[in-house]
């Protein structure tokens, strides 16, 4: 009899484990695992509710690729990455890497004369609040220049592999569809934030940094 209970509660506890494994606990990440607080820290995290930290923080070696910048751990994954694409035949152009404070807020205000603020909070960081400005986010295109900049750059022979590669180059697609609940952005298919490779392969299954790092969802600025 005893050895029948001790049985049982071998395999319940086998089971738990192996539950654990596939569940959430899978790619749960121990707090404190990782900065997400220093605007110098590759695995900060910036949203409408976590400005940098200073408003008007610039990176230090920042590094020039082909007319964007990059700070130079991000610069050096990008290169590989831009590398095995042109290896599989994809010919992927960097269109907008770091921005400073100041170029965010010209950036921001133009989508605001354009469109309005409410939609241009969808489109555009206020500046202090883009991942851009860390040097850690870099938007591509294509060489051809087809559909940069929108939703069906996702269809395109630079979206698809981005798609199914960056995260082996320690990126992430920042603003998946479908979350635009918990980041506030609409779909970037073309904004790829560097996380360190550990970290992106981590988030293989899992959407957000919001949702990685078990932070609130921030679609909106505070008041
Ligand atoms: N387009 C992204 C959200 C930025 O401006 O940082
Ligand atoms: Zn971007």
């Amino acid at each position: 009899m005893l050895n029948g209970i001790s049985r049982m509660a071998g395999a319940v506890a086998a089971l738990v484990l192996s539950l654990g494994m596939i569940g959430p606990s899978a790619t749960a990440v121990a707090p404190g695992a990782y900065d997400i607080d220093s605007a110098s820290s590759l695995q900060v995290v910036v949203n409408k509710h976590r400005p940098l930290n200073p408003a008007t923080y610039v990176p230090g070696q920042l590094v020039r690729i082909q007319g964007e910048r990059l700070r130079l751990e991000a610069a050096d994954a990008y290169k590989q990455l831009a590398k095995a694409a042109k290896t599989a035949g994809v010919n992927i152009i960097p269109v907008s890497g770091y921005r400073s404070y100041s170029q965010q807020a010209s950036l921001y205000d133009s989508y605001v004369r354009q469109y309005g603020q409410a939609t241009a909070d969808t489109l555009a960081a206020r500046p202090g609040y883009s991942e851009h400005q860390t040097g850690l986010a870099m938007d591509i295109g294509n060489a051809s220049g087809v559909c940069a900049l929108q939703a069906c750059f996702a269809n395109t022979p630079a979206g698809k592999w981005a798609a199914n590669n960056s995260r082996t180059y320690g990126f992430i697609i920042r603003y998946p569809a479908g979350a635009e609940g918990t980041t506030g952005y609409t779909y970037e298919p073309w904004h790829l934030r560097y996380v360190g490779k550990v970290v992106a392969q981590e988030m293989k299954n899992v959407a957000t940094l919001e949702d990685y790092f078990q932070l609130e969802a921030a679609p909106d600025y505070l008041p």
